[in-house]
């Protein structure tokens, strides 16, 4: 934030803890096993890891239900175990980013159990706590808002006779960010970090911190995510980023992204439009992540190619030349793209084809653990077997609609849990996770996908991600070329340029299976380029154009 701007060419791997490495062999994934894997994080041309949360949890969301922000969960090891890996990240030159979930807390930490003591309590003020209304001689909740995990977005707490707010689980209470000493709070933790060496946070749902006064009913009443508008980007979530900005941030230099569901560009570039009134350096968008359902995951729909690239270029053009995107097609809360936006047929074809499709846009790109070889869908047999809060809750609400063979079907296609079973590194026990009993289980493919088989093959989905990632570094094109998409309509072909100084980048992404023809735009001869990145052998180009094999990627390269 200090004003040095390396965050625009780095690439970042995001690390889910408990699945990635297990070092301590006790079935979970921990720091020591982080610490196994520097070199081949390294190895991939990242530069900088963001670790999901790496805090005491009692895992009602998997570490987003923080019980202490100021120490590591005892299963990923400890403080002292962490300095050694931020110590081998930076001797590697990779930075280091925490998750920074600040909206809630966890139910068990000791300022939601001091709250709980009443009114005097000094913690009291740190919650939403408010009395309910009654009406019919019944207890209602204060306001009729719900949560985005759990039935009503408040929780009755017999020995307060109160309820509290929480927009996520029952046991994710929401913090009081209008209270001052809330703020102190959120700085202090953020100085805890970057003291040590942290090189900056990944925000989680910052655009949810403010809540509008008075937490007005909200009407008409939305069957999902009612109350949205009294929580989502109120005026002062700029305020209080403002605030962590000049009073913390600016005294360190360390990089900022915010998570922001439902958030349009134009909201975005309040934060993040470059210039003295930046408060974050980049937002992490959703829209993209729509084309195959709607607001969620849970509300499927057939892909749609024209959505999804309606989505990326509108974020693309309007912060072009304005702020900084975050790029990114997997993270811990999605199911894995090739089962949605490419193809198992294909995986190795469709996994190239979609690295690069959002990878040479215009920004910072994100790389999920287990992304970079192509991991599938989980299939698990029985929605028992899922463990996710938001999962478990989504089957519930969709089994009062749907039999319960399809609301299996939905939750093997959409639950987050897909991207949470163990990292494939080999294809011995466990996948090379674990020497013990994994806590989740490994998807079987893990013979055939794993790390340590790709590595040698010079053909493979990781040594591609390599290749990529090494290109877009060493172009400027890739990284500061302005975007222009072609043929937005087109329901194959996504078709977009980078230009800079001179040279031209040409992205041509096939999607489906069907062979369709691609003739270059006008104005384009393609055997004046060079072809830089491809995912087939003998590309030919039959009067400048091409007929497209499954999920063809081809990439050309103009220096005139
Ligand atoms: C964010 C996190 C998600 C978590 C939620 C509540 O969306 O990415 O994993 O469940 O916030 O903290
Ligand atoms: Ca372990």
């Amino acid at each position: 934030m200090a004003g040095s701007e390396w965050y625009k060419e780095m690439a970042v791997y995001q690390i889910w803890p408990r699945s990635f490495c297990d070092g301590n062999g006790d079935g979970i994934g921990d720091l020591w096993g982080v610490l196994q894997k520097l070199d081949y994080i390294k190895s991939l041309g990242v530069d900088a890891i963001w670790f999901s949360p790496l805090y005491p949890s009692p895992n009602a969301d998997f570490g987003y239900d923080i019980s202490d922000y100021k120490d590591i969960h005892p299963d990923y090891g400890n403080l002292e175990v962490f300095r050694q890996v931020l110590d081998g990240a930076h001797q590697r030159g990779l930075r280091v980013f925490m998750d920074l979930v600040v909206n809630h807390t966890s139910d068990e930490h000791r300022w939601f159990q001091e709250s709980r003591k009443g009114p005097s309590s000094p913690y009291y003020d740190y919650y939403f706590w408010r009395q309910g209304r009654v009406s019919g001689g019944r207890r209602q909740p204060p306001n009729n808002w719900t949560s985005l995990f759990e039935g009503g977005a408040w929780e009755y707490d017999e020995g307060m006779d109160e309820y509290y707010l929480h927009l996520f689980a029952r046991k994710q209470p929401d913090l009081n960010m209008d209270n001052p000493q809330v703020r102190e709070e959120v700085k202090q933790i953020m100085r805890f970090w970057l003291d040590m060496g942290v090189d900056g946070f990944r925000e989680d749902v910052i655009t949810f911190i403010s809540k509008a006064p008075g937490l007005p009913n909200a009407y008409p009443k939305l069957p999902a995510a009612n109350g949205l508008r009294y929580y989502s980007n109120r005026p002062a979530v700029y305020d209080y980023l403002r605030e962590f900005k000049r009073d913390v941030l600016d005294y360190y230099d360390c990089f900022t992204v915010g998570e922001s569901p439902m958030t349009t560009p134009e909201i975005a570039l309040r934060y993040v439009a470059e210039g003295p009134d930046k408060v974050l350096d980049e937002m992490i968008a959703f829209s993209h992540m729509e084309a195959d359902c709607l607001m969620t995951d849970m509300v499927q729909r057939p892909f749609n190619l024209v959505k999804m690239k309606k989505a990326f270029s509108e974020w693309q053009l309007k912060l072009q030349g304005k702020a900084w995107n975050a790029l990114y097609i997997e993270n811990h809360d999605h199911p894995r793209v090739i089962s949605r936006y490419g193809s198992e047929e294909y995986p190795t074809e469709s996994g190239k084809m979609l690295a690069a499709m959002y990878m040479l846009q215009r920004g910072t790109p994100f790389i999920y653990q287990g992304q970079e070889i192509g991991m599938l869908n989980l299939r698990l047999p029985s929605i028992g077997m899922y463990q996710d809060v938001m999962t478990q809750n989504a089957a519930r609400i969709a089994s009062r609609i749907l039999p319960r063979s399809q609301v299996l079907k939905l939750v093997q296609k959409a639950s987050r849990d897909s991207a949470r079973s163990p990292m494939q590194w080999t294809d011995e026990k466990n996948a090379g996770f674990s020497e013990a009993t994994p806590w989740f289980f490994v998807n079987e493919n893990y013979k055939q996908i794993n790390v340590q088989a790709q590595d040698k093959d010079p053909d493979s989905l990781l040594n591609f991600y390599r290749t990529l990632l090494k290109f877009r570094k060493e172009q400027p094109v890739a990284l500061y070329g302005d975007y222009r998409e072609y043929r937005p309509k087109d329901k194959h072909f996504y078709v977009y340029e980078r230009s800079y100084k001179g040279k031209r980048l040409l992205v041509i992404c096939a999607f489906g299976s069907d062979a369709l023809r691609f003739d270059a735009p006008e104005g384009i001869e393609l055997n004046s380029g060079t072809l830089v990145l491809s995912n087939y052998d003998m590309n030919f180009v039959i009067a400048n154009g091409f007929t497209s094999r499954p999920y063809e990627l081809r990439v050309y390269l103009f220096s005139r």
